[in-house]
């Protein structure tokens, strides 16, 4: 039996993934000047596509690279390479950079098209962090202000994340002028006498689409939500501290700076969570939920 390799999308082509080549003089390999986008798929389909569609179309104004596909021409990409790895759970992967120019210059080129590419590959298996929850350091918010747009340029992202690693600890929580922004690669949620908390989007941080779900699912389980300048001591009181991520769904944080969240085990608020969101997407992938 052959195994076919993994298809992705390439500039209005499909291609087996090894196969597919980008110029040394892509804006994205050079400068990091493209955005991207991550969605989640369960039982075949793209979970909150839509909202994706519209960051990725808000990181594209706000990068003023021009936009390749419609939301009709994506939809058409996504269900291909998600069709092609079988359907089932998997994460989308959306890039789009500002195209290869003959020359390297900061500045925008004349003439270039825009480079898109597009694989699908299975969702990770986050069932050992949903259950025994993760430790989290926090480190200094490096980044720049525009963390609202999602570029691929994530070096200090991923320097934040590796300092976690070293710490023995599974993500940074951010922080920036003594206010808790997000995780180097997840939004974050407080839990305060029965109050979630999340920081507000002012601040400047990603509008996370798992971020907004959780919100939706806390309004309609009919408990209070405050979306609020969070101060980095509120952490250390936390009942609980949670981090979301179209990878990650929602997962409990038992640990902060080595030292324990709560109980140090996932807490109550988190298991309702939990099981609001399992639901809620099963009723996404069968179509019974928007
Ligand atoms: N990152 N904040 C940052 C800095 C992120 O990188 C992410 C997700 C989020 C959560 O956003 P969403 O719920 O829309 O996935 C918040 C993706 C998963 C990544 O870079 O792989």
């Amino acid at each position: 039996m052959t195994v076919e390799p993994p298809l992705c999308y390439l500039n209005g082509e499909y291609m087996a993934l090894e196969s597919a080549r980008i110029s040394p003089l892509d804006r994205g390999f050079l400068f990091g000047d493209a955005v991207y986008e991550v969605i989640p798929v369960y039982g075949g389909v793209p979970f909150r596509l839509d909202t994706h569609l519209g960051r990725l179309t808000a990181s594209l104004t706000a990068t003023r690279i021009p936009a390749p596909l419609d939301a009709a021409g994506w939809r058409a990409v996504i269900d291909r390479l998600v069709e092609a790895e079988g359907g089932g759970d998997q994460t989308v992967y959306l890039q789009v950079s500002r195209g290869a120019p003959p020359n390297r210059d900061h500045a925008f080129p004349q003439e270039a098209e825009p480079t898109v590419f597009a694989m699908a590959s299975p969702l990770p298996d986050t069932s050992a962090l949903r259950e025994h929850g993760v430790a989290v350091t926090t480190a200094d918010d490096i980044r720049w202000q525009r963390c609202d747009i999602k570029s691929v340029a994530l070096l200090a992202n991923v320097l934040l994340r590796q300092d976690a690693l070293d710490r023995g600890a599974q993500e940074s929580v951010l922080v920036r002028d003594d206010r808790v922004t997000e995780g180097s690669a997840s939004n974050i949620f407080l839990v305060r006498g029965g109050v979630l908390i999340t920081p507000e989007l002012e601040g400047g941080i990603l509008s996370g689409v798992t971020r907004d779900l959780i919100l939706e699912l806390a309004r309609a389980g009919n408990r209070p939500v405050e979306c609020r300048r969070v101060d980095a001591e509120e952490l250390t009181g936390a009942d609980e501290i949670w981090l979301t991520s179209s990878t990650k769904e929602v997962i409990p944080v038992t640990r902060l700076d080595g030292r324990p969240v709560g109980g140090g085990t996932p807490g109550p608020y988190y298991r309702d969570m939990r099981a609001w969101f399992d639901e809620y997407k099963a009723d996404y992938a069968e179509g019974r939920s928007a």
